[in-house]
């Protein structure tokens, strides 16, 4: 691949710092001198040398027109797009701007459920209506499925003004809907198809990945590179691969949702690992596959434990997994995902990415090493020592899918006047909170919706058993803020 093997940023700063210059600028730490010798006794000094600003050699993310141009140029070169952005403020100002730029207020948005909370404020932000369409449940395994281009279609054959579809994959556990087929519904109605791919920014580089976003027709799609690529946290990516998008208006959501001063530690990091992945990138998943399969077939060989695999392909709207992701439940033993994920860490110093009712989870990268990987399984065959197979525990999902009465739009609801009550007060009432009991996560109730009775007995359900509930204030929803005078 042409001219990947260059770093313009990474030079550019490099470049600048050589001139030795007296420096006037922000940030006023002075390239190094002026950081707390606390800190730098402890990580060096070096590094902090390129945290610059818009010096005559650095260019400016938000008009760029020399090393950063380059350097999007060189991404979105990369990944076959029309046009690649650095974001500063992770995908969650990337879904954002997406959302931003696909509908005007009052206008139709199609939606997945589960969407990450920057969608709802994307939402907020635009004024769009929501037309909500719920992932599939994989029951087995207590998680949120895919969606299908089926129910895709039917919810386009119900509002075909909409305007997008915004939805994840893959997910947090790895698990990618069919964005092909999904793609072609959504064009033919002239939507465009907007894919938060924040945990997917790696499966471009490996044919044993399922296939990525923009490879399968999406218009827009976003990836946080610093989760499983060699960027820094907060750092992310947009990319266009469009004739449906307006890129000014785009470019101009992105100022919107950015700061005016960008972080050029972060902007070089995305850089750095665009360098990496193009030049490494194959060995780079090569070598993270090969330490996930170990370890999968090694767990699933460990009684009382199980690993995701291939054979959930096919069922709930799974068109693919990532395997590099290790979901792993030990529900035989009578150990909760929470309960694991505790055990796990306070007996091993074996610190998973998340856990949920019945699973834990185990973000593979090619930087991970035999030796974590062999502690993972070590830790595993213990705990399967330790834990008696009589004491299962039941996880009742949630089977309901509950898309109630949408009252406000989430920007109405957000505007509106509230207040708070009791939630035994709430039947009837229009909630200004998102309120999903976790896991799935899938939200319930989002800003704007109307508490039925069966709304609330299914919440309560939760709330009585103490189970985890995310968007509640209190996080134990004994109180919830509704709309007020509605
Ligand atoms: C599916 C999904 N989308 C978006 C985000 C937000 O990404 P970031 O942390 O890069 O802002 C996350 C964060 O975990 C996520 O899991």
């Amino acid at each position: 691949m042409c001219n990947q093997d260059r770093t313009p940023l990474l030079d550019a700063i490099t470049n600048f710092i050589e001139t030795k210059p007296a420096y006037f600028r922000i940030p006023g730490h002075r390239l190094e001198r002026g950081i707390s010798s606390k800190w730098t006794d402890k990580v060096g000094k070096e590094v902090f040398a390129y945290d610059v600003t818009e010096t005559p050699f650095t260019d400016d993310l938000h008009s760029p027109e020399g090393a950063i141009e380059e350097a999007q140029e060189l991404l979105r070169e990369l990944y076959d797009a029309d046009k690649s952005f650095f974001l500063v403020n992770g995908t969650t100002c990337g879904n954002e701007a997406m959302l931003l730029s696909a509908a005007f207020e009052g206008q139709e948005v199609m939606i997945a459920r589960n969407a990450h909370k920057s969608a709802m404020m994307g939402l907020i932000m635009s004024g769009a209506k929501p037309v909500y369409i719920m992932p599939e449940i994989l029951d087995e395994w207590g998680l949120q499925g895919g969606i299908t281009s089926e129910q895709v279609r039917r919810t386009f054959e119900e509002h075909p003004k909409c305007k997008a579809l915004f939805l994840v994959s893959p997910s947090y556990y790895g698990i990618t809907s069919d964005l092909k087929a999904i793609a072609d519904v959504c064009h033919e109605y002239g939507a465009m198809l907007l894919v938060d791919e924040a945990h997917g920014g790696h499966l471009y580089f490996h044919e044993e990945l399922p296939d990525g976003a923009l490879e399968q027709g999406a218009d827009l799609c976003v990836q946080s590179m610093h989760k499983v690529t060699g960027a820094l946290t907060q750092s992310s990516v947009l990319h266009m691969k469009s004739h449906l998008v307006d890129v000014e208006r785009l470019v101009t959501n992105l100022h919107i949702v950015q700061s005016t001063s960008p972080n050029y530690l972060l902007m070089t990091s995305l850089d750095c690992a665009r360098y990496e992945l193009a030049v490494h990138g194959t060995e780079m998943m090569k070598q993270a596959l090969e330490l996930a399969e170990y370890a999968r077939a090694r767990i699933r060989a460990i009684d009382g434990f199980s690993c995701m695999g291939q054979e959930v392909m096919g069922q709930a709207g799974i068109a693919g997994i990532d395997r590099t992701r290790l979901v792993i439940s030990a529900k035989e033993l009578g150990l909760t995902g929470f309960a694991l994920e505790e055990i796990l860490f306070e007996r091993y110093a074996v610190n998973m990415e998340l856990a949920d009712y019945e699973n834990v989870l185990a973000i593979v990268t090619y930087a991970n090493t035999e030796d974590e990987l062999e502690r993972l399984i070590k830790a595993c065959e213990e705990i399967a020592q330790k834990y008696s197979k009589e004491e299962k525990i039941t996880c009742e999902q949630p089977k309901l899918r509950l898309i109630t009465e949408q009252v406000l739009t989430p920007r109405q609801a957000y505007f509106a006047k509230t207040e708070e009550i009791m939630w035994q007060q709430a039947v009837g009432k229009i909630s200004a909170e998102m309120i999903a009991p976790y896991p799935p996560g899938i939200p319930i109730i989002y800003p704007g919706e109307r508490i039925t009775q069966e709304v609330w007995d299914y919440l309560e359900k939760f709330r009585r058993e103490k189970r985890h509930i995310h968007g509640s204030r209190d996080g134990k929803l004994e109180i919830i803020r509704i709309i007020k005078d509605v």
